[in-house]
């Protein structure tokens, strides 16, 4: 079990009653976890934190099949732990999870499958294919984590079309979407997307803000003026990303600019390094728990 430590709520279990909007938890998709025991393991441990819900949010990010470099793309860090089925998987599409699961079951028996599941290349998923990876993933499931599916989708040229087939997976309400960009420049259509997505009857959540250098404050401000709605990565608050999303965290929390907060957990290794050392003052642990409470509400 974790505290999250504060002058005001040392001791608290933070995550009570709590949905987590924002994670990479769905194994073999994207760029999260390989691992279903250590994914389990990652709920079981929220769950001891009172965590209730947690929408799982595989990235999206192209035309379906379109594969993206883990190595070199400039939004990902390096995966780990890569499966040893990986090495069989085309470069140029991605396998059928029926595929998949055949492979497993001829190579390990369950336990190990459960250890070591495949790995799919980071790219374009249709909704279709992340239902049935993620039907997969709730069947060997046991914990009491309440489980839903969403996407993160990447802002770009295929997201358009997506968009115009209301073709999303969203929250529960809906209409709220995930959304996200490069760290380091936005794609040329963001305010086409970000518009069609509203005109669509969808609400954008633009995800982890703090993260976006290219941002001015202006931007941010004007963003949120227009009605759409950030989402904090809260381990932005443990300069897990570096000093300057950890400035930008803190101001726009601090300036509400906020209106979710998510974990975007890849790995389980980042929860048991940060979560000792998680600190906030008692005002911006009371602004934190309400970006906790507006989760529910999507
Ligand atoms: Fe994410």
């Amino acid at each position: 079990m974790f505290w999250f430590k504060s002058k005001k709520t040392k001791g608290l279990k933070f995550l009570d009653g709590a949905t987590d909007i924002h994670c990479h938890l769905l194994c073999g998709v994207d760029d999260g976890f390989d691992s279903l025991s250590e994914s389990y393991e990652l709920l079981a441990q929220e769950q001891n934190a009172g965590l209730k819900r947690v929408y799982l949010t595989p990235h999206s990010m192209g035309a379906e099949g379109a594969v993206v470099d883990r190595q070199t793309h400039p939004r990902h860090h390096k995966k780990k732990n890569i499966s040893p089925v990986e090495e069989n998987i085309p470069e140029d599409g991605i396998v059928s999870s029926a595929v998949l699961l055949a492979r497993n079951e001829a190579k390990y028996d369950e336990s190990a499958r459960l250890s070591q599941y495949a790995s799919e290349p980071l790219g374009g998923y249709s909704n279709q294919h992340l239902k049935e990876r993620f039907e997969e993933y709730k069947k060997y499931y046991t914990g009491g984590v309440e489980l839903r599916l969403a996407a993160e989708y990447m802002m770009n040229k295929e997201l358009l079309a997506k968009v115009q087939a209301k073709d999303l997976l969203t929250y529960a309400d809906g209409v709220h979407v995930l959304v996200e960009t490069s760290y380091f420049a936005p794609p040329v259509e963001m305010t086409e997307i970000l518009y069609t997505l509203a005109v669509n009857g969808y609400k954008p959540i633009i995800a982890h803000p703090e993260r976006y250098l290219y941002m001015t404050k202006k931007d941010y401000r004007n963003l949120k003026a227009t009605g759409y709605e950030f989402q904090l990565n809260y381990l932005s608050l443990t300069h897990y990303y570096g000093d300057e999303p950890y400035e930008r965290a803190l101001d726009l929390l601090d300036n509400g600019l906020y209106s979710f907060a998510g974990s975007d957990y890849h790995r389980i290794s980042t929860f048991y390094h940060l979560m000792p050392h998680f600190h906030l003052n008692s005002d911006r642990t009371d602004k934190l728990l309400k970006l906790f409470e507006n989760n529910c509400t999507i």
